[in-house]
């Protein structure tokens, strides 16, 4: 076996194969399967994946080795560079060829050997729009509640996306909301009751940090940012294409910062409007010593909130130990009740509403 190829490299690609076969992308599911058959017969992929040859099968997986290079195909077929390789890949009028598009972008391992090194050097990193239709109803709740308009804080906001969750127009089963013009059209499965749609939405200001925010305004970071979506998921690529031009029409910008550090000073409860500090899958990735100081520094925040200065927490994130789906939470001060509004998809595909 070539040196730069190990059994956990060739098993990872194997089982991103079952992955993307069960959630959807059987195009990305073909093509990890080619990657790793390549492997298998000794291909070493001019040693691109040497930096992890190394690893053992849990830190392939922690690095998303997978992904990494099937973004870096896909990052390639969206680049205009390679027409060739984009007219392998599905579009919404045509199946992708998934072997030609292997033997394409293989051939480009070659060719371009620095341009897949730079790209495999990225950490995945995504920013899914969806999630604001699971974040509304949190946001609802807690307008309706306080009867005040919102200020929104957003930690981990990667390109900043979902900080125009008010501008988008939501179709949640038989309930709409938002402006029905919007060219960023969200639709989720909805169970349950509705959700206050009639609350009365204002948001005086927004503002997010990410610990490496995604800058928009430069057209390799867009496009990577669409590369790590799944190229047969075509309803996702469109809602980011479209939220990422509302973003740049709006000059939506992420501070670089520490999520522990960020809201200190900045989103202290204000009087006349409804504090609302708020994330997305995004606290799993928080050190033990961040979450307890955040935590801390949130509990201290609420503690400060009045009936006039209220403050939330809304997160939507999964349980402990749980993968397949998630719970929106919020926390409301005064007072700090905690509750669990909803369940739902990881990716916003459908929302179990209690309310
Ligand atoms: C899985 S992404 C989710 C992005 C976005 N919230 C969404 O739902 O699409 C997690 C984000 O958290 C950010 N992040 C992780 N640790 C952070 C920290 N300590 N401070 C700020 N951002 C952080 C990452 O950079 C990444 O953009």
């Amino acid at each position: 076996m070539d040196a730069s190829i190990s059994p956990a490299l060739i098993s990872a690609f194997e089982v991103q194969a079952g992955f993307c076969e069960r959630l959807g992308s059987p195009f990305n599911a073909a093509l990890a399967t080619a990657a790793a058959e390549a492997m298998g017969r000794g291909d070493g992929l001019e040693g691109l994946l040497r930096p992890w040859a190394g690893l053992s099968a849990h830190e392939i997986g922690e690095a998303a080795v997978t992904l990494r290079l099937l973004g870096a195909c896909h990052d390639l077929a969206l680049s205009g560079e390679a027409p060739e390789l984009a007219a392998a890949y599905p579009a919404p009028d045509r199946d992708g060829d998934p072997q030609a598009a292997w033997r394409i972008a293989r051939a480009a391992m070659a060719a371009r050997r620095g341009r897949f090194e730079a790209f495999l050097g990225h950490e995945p990193q995504t920013n899914e729009v969806r999630r604001s239709a699971v974040l509304l109803p949190g946001f609802l709740t807690i307008a309706q509640a306080t009867g005040l308009p919102l200020r929104g804080f957003e930690l981990g906001a990667s390109a900043g996306l979902n900080l125009n969750w008010d501008g988008f127009r939501y179709s949640l089963g038989e309930h709409a909301w938002g402006p029905e013009d919007s060219p960023v059209r969200l639709a989720a499965e909805w169970r349950g009751p509705p959700p206050p749609l009639d609350a009365p939405v204002q948001v005086l200001e927004r503002a997010a940090c990410d610990r490496r925010p995604v800058d928009l305004t430069d057209p390799e970071q867009r496009r990577r940012l669409l590369a790590f979506i799944w190229p047969d998921q075509f309803q996702r690529l469109a809602a980011a294409r479209a939220a990422i031009d509302l973003a740049l029409s709006r000059g939506v910008r992420v501070e670089a910062a520490d999520a522990a550090e960020w809201p200190a000073g900045r989103a202290e409860p204000r009087r006349g409007a409804a504090t609302v500090l708020y994330h997305s899958i995004f606290w799993q990735y928080l050190p033990e010593l961040s979450r307890a100081r955040l935590a801390a520094l949130i509990d201290t925040l609420g503690r400060t909130a009045t009936a006039d200065a209220p403050f939330a927490w809304l997160r939507m994130e999964p349980p402990p130990g749980e993968l397949a789906h998630i719970e929106l939470r919020l926390t409301h001060w005064p007072g700090g009740e905690d509750r669990r509004l909803a369940r739902a998809h990881p990716h916003g595909a459908w929302v179990e509403w209690t309310g």
